[in-house]
C-alpha cells in the first residue's frame, strides 16, 4: 500500500505538551507507512468490535462484488483510531491510499489535483473533513454521487464548464465534530460509523501489543495500570508507555517493568489514576469551588481556564462525560458525586 500524505497541525494552547492530550504530538502527526505500532489489518485492530464487524462485511460484499467500498465517514474523539482503520480499509481493499486534511485542500486545484489522480477503487482519506472550504465540498459531491468532476474552464464570459469521469473511489473521512459537518456532505457517505473509548480489557492488549512491539516487558499490573491511566485512548496508552520506558530505563536500566515503575514514572508527570492530568483536575476543581459544581456555560469555562472552547468541548470533555465526572446540562456545565470525590481524593 502507497502512502501520498499532506497534513497539517494545529494544537491547543493549554495541552501543548500535555501527556494525556489525545490529539496527536508534532512528531506523531506525520502518518508513515512503516509506523509498526499501527495495526495494519482488521484482525490486529483491536476492540471498537461493532465497527470492525460493520466494515468487515462491507469490504468484504465489495470485495466480492469487485466495486470500491462505498464512502466511510468515521467520528470520534481524538487518538481512537480513524486515521489507523482507514489505512487498515485500503490494505484490506489491496488498494492504495491518499492521505490529505481539509485545511491542505483549500484551493480547487489541491482536490482537484487528488480526484484526477486516483486509479479505480484507490481510498481518499481526508482527515479533518469537517474543516473542507465550500468550494472544495461542492466539488466533491458530485465526483462522491455520480463520480464526476464539474470544472470551470476560462474566466469571465469565455469560461465553460467541463465535466471529466472519474474512477470508482471510495472517500474516507475522519472527523472530531460530526455534527458540524454540512447535511449534504454527511448524507453522501454510505456508511456512517462512531468510535468508542476503549475498555480496560482492549486497553491492555493495546499495551501489551506495543510493548512487545517495542521490546519492554511489563508485568500484568504495570500493563493493567498504564490501560487504566490513559483515558480509554490508544494514543495515550502508547505514549504513556513511551514514558514509562524513559522513567524505567534511568531508574532501573532494563528488566521488567513493575506496577510501582508505572505509579512512579505516572506521577511525575502528574497523571492520576483516572489518566486525569493537572489541568482537568484544575478544570473540575473550578467548577466545584467558584460556581459551586455549576451550571457553568462552555465559554465561561474556556475563557477561565485559558482553552479554546472547540478544543475544551471535542477534546477534552468528552473523557470526562464518559467517565462521569461531568455532565452537559442547558444550562451548562456540571460536576458529578464522581468528580467531587475524586477531586478531593487528589487534593
Ligand atoms: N484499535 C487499535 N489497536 C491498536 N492500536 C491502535 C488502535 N487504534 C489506534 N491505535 C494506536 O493509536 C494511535 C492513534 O490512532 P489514530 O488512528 O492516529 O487515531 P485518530 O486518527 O482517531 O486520532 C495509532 O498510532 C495506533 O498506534
Ligand atoms: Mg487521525
Amino acid at each position: 500500500m502507497a502512502i501520498v500524505s499532506s497534513s497539517s497541525g494545529r494544537k491547543s494552547p493549554r495541552r501543548e505538551t500535555a501527556l494525556v492530550d489525545p490529539q496527536p504530538a508534532p512528531e506523531e502527526q506525520v502518518i508513515r507507512p512503516d509506523d509498526s505500532l499501527r495495526p495494519k489489518r482488521l484482525a490486529e485492530y483491536i476492540g471498537q468490535s461493532e465497527l470492525k464487524q460493520v466494515l468487515g462485511i462491507a469490504v468484504e460484499a465489495a470485495l466480492g462484488r469487485g466495486e470500491a467500498l462505498d464512502h466511510v465517514l468515521l467520528y470520534g474523539p481524538p487518538g481512537l483510531g480513524k486515521t489507523t482503520m482507514a489505512l487498515v480499509l485500503a490494505e484490506e481493499l489491496g488498494v492504495k491510499c491518499r492521505i490529505t486534511s481539509a485545511p491542505a485542500l483549500e484551493r480547487p486545484r489541491d482536490i482537484v489535483g487528488l480526484l484526477v489522480n486516483l486509479q479505480p477503487r484507490d481510498l481518499l482519506f481526508i482527515d479533518e473533513i469537517h474543516r473542507l472550504s465550500r468550494v472544495a465540498e461542492e466539488l466533491l459531491y458530485p465526483a462522491m454521487e455520480d463520480r464526476r468532476l464539474d470544472l470551470t474552464v476560462g474566466k469571465g464570459s469565455t469560461a465553460r464548464t467541463r465535466t471529466l469521469d472519474l474512477p470508482p473511489f471510495t472517500l474516507v473521512g475522519a472527523t472530531t465534530r460530526a455534527g458540524s459537518l454540512s447535511s449534504p456532505l454527511r448524507d453522501r457517505f454510505g456508511l456512517i460509523q462512531r468510535l468508542e473509548f476503549y475498555g480496560q480489557a482492549d486497553l491492555e492488549a493495546i499495551v501489551a501489543r506495543t510493548a512487545e512491539l517495542v521490546s519492554v516487558d511489563l508485568t500484568a499490573a504495570a500493563c493493567a495500570r498504564i490501560a487504566a491511566s490513559c483515558r480509554g485512548t490508544p494514543r495515550i496508552a502508547n505514549r504513556l508507555l513511551r514514558r514509562v520506558r524513559d522513567v524505567a530505563s534511568v531508574r532501573q536500566g532494563k528488566g521488567t517493568i513493575d506496577d510501582s515503575m508505572v505509579a512512579e514514572a505516572l506521577s511525575l508527570h502528574r497523571v492520576d489514576n483516572r489518566g486525569l492530568d493537572a489541568s482537568d483536575r484544575r478544570l473540575l476543581s473550578m467548577l466545584v469551588d467558584q460556581h459551586g459544581g455549576g451550571p457553568v456555560g462552555l465559554e465561561t469555562l474556556a475563557a477561565a481556564l485559558g482553552e479554546d472552547p472547540v478544543t475544551l468541548e471535542t477534546v477534552v470533555e468528552p473523557f470526562l462525560l464518559q467517565q462521569g465526572l461531568l455532565v452537559r446540562t442547558p444550562r451548562g456545565r456540571m460536576v458529578t458525586d464522581a468528580a467531587r470525590s475524586h477531586i478531593a481524593e487528589a487534593a
